[in-house]
């Protein structure tokens, strides 16, 4: 192309109503690569037969090579998407280049993250959206700096898909996933809480760990092994001695209610007499330079080869790796570093000019620019693979940090390695919601933060909004303080506690949110304005999100608790809690017209049982109504795609001031569990009326009057006052100074709302002394 000229991009309309794909010109469409977002290029390379023309036709222009495209919408369109990317939730005046980058420590302003989803979600002034995705697996410039403007820079010739404009971005979000999947079913276990740290460095510190959770009463479902477990560091082998038995750890773990996740990261080590070397250099999987000799780069070992994922054989190759690893007793994968992250160059990566000898399907042999931003992509699905091959009736659980527009599929992400600050505590929310945007549902950053020593308010703070999000880890450095629930002294470790306790009753409610992801595509994690996105005002909320109709509100702001005054979207949102207020934690709203299941306080998902007393939360929208579902299975298999699930919708109705909850619809072969159910009708200022019945009968609250009604809602507005009150709020204190490990014993006064404390930082955060200041 040598046209320099700004021209309408050609058009077909392609996968269903409403989805189109441009190109420049005819030869063009021709000269595209297979797509590697797609589930099957197929989809997007071949027309359906629709008469309609699209709303909104970009245009293109070529130079020196680069294809650009413009797509202008009206003033007043709201951007969101581009994957992960740090910064504000609204994208205008952003821009971002897709190339996956060993990020560590990245701030608001870092353009380039650990992944790639070449993808804008644009929302209209009156509340349509439009999803506009660049086909491109290469460097792609997604400027968004001129407002109303979307602008796709990248080699030529890649493909545009637009999707929409649809009534709402929900929509937008399950056209996406009819071209590129829903996200994997999660094992239920994976909702639960994950505990992490780089490294647990014995199988005894990590038994340590897993038994303080159970005494200390702090729900917990998995403990991560980071890399040191490796004897130095090479994939698939094992400490002869800090982890001489994996099989028995694991035992244990299980014995326990745990579940292992074991990191794999795909930098081998180049050592002659390594087995996996060896079986990589005889099945010829390794990368290679563009002389043809295997490439050498330097990450956690020293020197490593690359497997090449873009080969089926080499996938298959790693995934019999996989297989005969989770025989040692594995439940989950973890993917790091597949960026691919290399060390001691400028790059931080592989040279651009490296060979691929990819399938045809997917691209044929190219460079590496053109396979970069989905390396990890191809790393984990051939993980996902051989965790399928060891075990078909289990369902993989992968974590992968670099990741491309569709590795929702096989994988799980987080968002890297963040900072122990507050700026970072607030990011995570945007980037969750962002990644969620963009096709990714399963996401979570390092709750405390990954590098730093978090703060005991930083980290109970972030405790209590990390435990609403879909992904639910805390993580930290080799060299920062210990961050687990327990060590930052009793405020924050009760904080916590009550952080995992709501999530684990909420757990029901999540799953069932899954489920529809999978099945049809719908979000889990939303931006406030997913609640109504006509109303303008919600569009740059950042410290609150819906999980479906829940919407939760959390401070990150370290002067200011959760108990603030804030902005909801118009209509009834009903406060609710679990007996828990605390302004560290979040606060949480039901949305009138919805019902939610949730179910008992359990430590671990496989504490749970189907006959457990089940309860389900209600608020009554203007008309009187309210719906919402749950989905109940076996927790992992794939006997949910044989029938072997229930699937329950239920209704409740005011009629004469008598509310009737019933069951609207079942879907699915089991049979419904004898269990009590537990109905709690939200009133206002959380309270609530309620009555207990058997689920499946049909069950009735007599609305009490209005005078009785006030009197409830007044009651309990006082002691929510009065509970917030009373409640001890975590302490601030700075520890960052000292070394590792140092503790200082002197007592340090701090400020906390109207006390005035004496804490001991690191001796438990013990407070010493404390006294009520006199107010203002
Ligand atoms: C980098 C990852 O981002 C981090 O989470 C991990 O702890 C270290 N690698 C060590 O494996």
């Amino acid at each position: 192309m040598v046209d320099t000229q700004e021209k309408e991009m050609i058009f077909e309309p392609i996968l269903e109503d409403g989805v189109f794909r441009f190109d420049c010109l005819s030869d063009d469409r021709n000269a595209a690569f297979p797509s590697l977002s797609f589930t099957n290029t197929k989809l997007r390379d071949t027309p359906i037969l629709i008469h309609k023309v699209p709303s909104y036709i970009p245009t293109f222009q070529s130079l020196l090579g680069q294809q650009i495209v413009k797509l202008e919408l009206p003033v007043g369109t709201s951007f969101y998407g581009t994957g992960e990317v740090s910064g504000q939730l609204e994208r205008t005046g952003k821009r971002v280049f897709t190339w996956n980058t060993d990020a560590f420590g990245y701030g608001p302003e870092t353009t380039s993250l650990y992944q790639s989803h070449p993808w804008v979600l644009a929302v209209l002034p009156n509340g349509e959206a439009l999803g506009v995705l660049a086909d491109t697996t290469r460097l792609c410039e997604i400027d968004l700096r001129t407002e109303s403007r979307i602008q796709f820079t990248a080699s030529a010739s890649f493909p545009v898909i637009t999707f929409g404009p649809f009534p709402s971005p929900t929509d937008v979000l399950i056209s996406l996933s009819h071209a590129i999947g829903t996200v994997f079913m999660p094992p239920k276990w994976s909702l639960g809480y994950h505990q992490c740290r780089y490294s647990y460095m014995s199988d005894k510190r990590v038994r340590e760990i897993a038994t303080t959770f159970r005494e200390k009463g702090i729900p917990c479902d998995v403990i991560w092994m980071d890399i040191d477990y490796m004897d130095g560091f090479r994939c698939f082998t094992f400490d002869k001695e800090r982890f001489s038995d994996p099989k028995s750890l694991v035992k244990d773990l299980h014995h326990n209610g745990f579940k292992a996740i074991w990191m794999l990261d795909p930098g081998i080590k180049h050592e002659e007499g390594f087995f996996v070397y060896e079986s990589g250099s005889k099945n010829n999987v390794w990368i290679q330079k563009a002389d043809g000799t295997p490439f050498v780069g330097d990450v956690w070992p020293g020197p490593c080869v690359f497997p090449d994922f873009t080969q089926s054989k080499v996938r298959s190759w790693w995934a019999n790796l996989v297989k005969d690893f989770i025989s040692n007793g594995v439940d989950g994968i973890w993917n790091d570093m597949n960026e691919p992250a290399v060390f001691k160059v400028v790059s931080k990566t592989m040279p651009e000019n490296n060979i691929h000898k990819g399938d045809e399907e997917l691209g044929g042999c190219q460079s590496h620019s053109h396979y970069h931003n989905v390396y990890g992509l191809l790393m984990a699905r051939s993980t996902f693979e051989g965790m399928k091959l060891a075990d078909k009736n289990k369902r993989p659980f992968v974590l992968t940090r670099a990741g491309f527009i569709s590795s929702q599929r096989y994988a799980a992400t987080w968002t890297g390695d963040n900072l122990s600050t507050w700026e970072h505590l607030h990011m995570s929310i945007s980037m969750v919601l962002q990644l969620g945007l963009s096709g990714q549902p399963v996401s979570g950053p390092d709750i405390g933060g990954f590098s730093g020593n978090a703060t005991p308010k930083l980290f109970g703070r972030w405790m209590g909004l990390g435990a609403m999000f879909p992904f639910c880890r805390g993580h930290a450095d080799a060299d920062s303080l210990d961050h687990e629930p327990w060590s930052f002294g009793e405020e924050c470790e009760e904080v916590c506690r009550l952080a995992l306790k709501r999530r684990y009753r909420l757990i029901l409610h999540i799953y069932t949110l899954f489920y529809m992801a999978h099945t049809r595509g719908t979000p889990v994690a939303t931006p406030a304005f997913f609640a109504d996105s006509k109303d303008n005002s919600l569009r740059t909320l950042e410290s609150c999100f819906l999980l479906g109709p829940v919407l939760v509100s959390a401070s990150t702001l370290q002067d200011q608790g959760s108990d603030r005054q804030l902005l909801l979207p118009k209509g009834i949102w009903l406060s609710f809690d679990f007996d828990d207020l605390h302004p560290d934690l979040p606060s949480l709203y039901l949305r009138g017209g919805s019902i939610i299941p949730l179910g008992p306080p359990i430590q671990h998902i496989g504490e749970s049982n189907p006959s457990d007393d089940l309860t389900l939360l209600i608020a009554l929208d203007e008309n009187g109504r309210a719906e919402g579902s749950l989905f109940e299975d076996d927790g992992d298999g794939y006997g949910f795609t044989e029938g072997q699930y229930l699937l329950t919708h239920y209704i409740a109705e005011l009629q004469s001031s008598v509310v009737t909850v019933r069951i609207s619809k079942t879907e699915g072969l089991w049979k419904r569990p004898d269990r009590r159910l537990h109905v709690q009708l939200l009133i206002g200022e959380g309270a609530m009326l309620d009555t207990w019945g058997i689920d499946g009968e049909l069950l009735q609250i007599v609305m009490p009057s209005e005078f009785e009604i006030t009197k409830l809602t007044n009651t309990s507005k006082e002691n929510r006052r009065t509970r917030l009150e009373s409640v001890m709020p975590i302490p601030e204190m700075d520890v960052a100074s000292g070394q590792k490990g140092t503790v200082s014993k002197i007592p340090v006064e701090l400020k906390s709302g109207d006390w005035s404390l004496k804490v001991i930082p690191w001796f438990g955060g013990r407070i010493v002394s404390m006294a009520h200041l006199p107010s203002g």
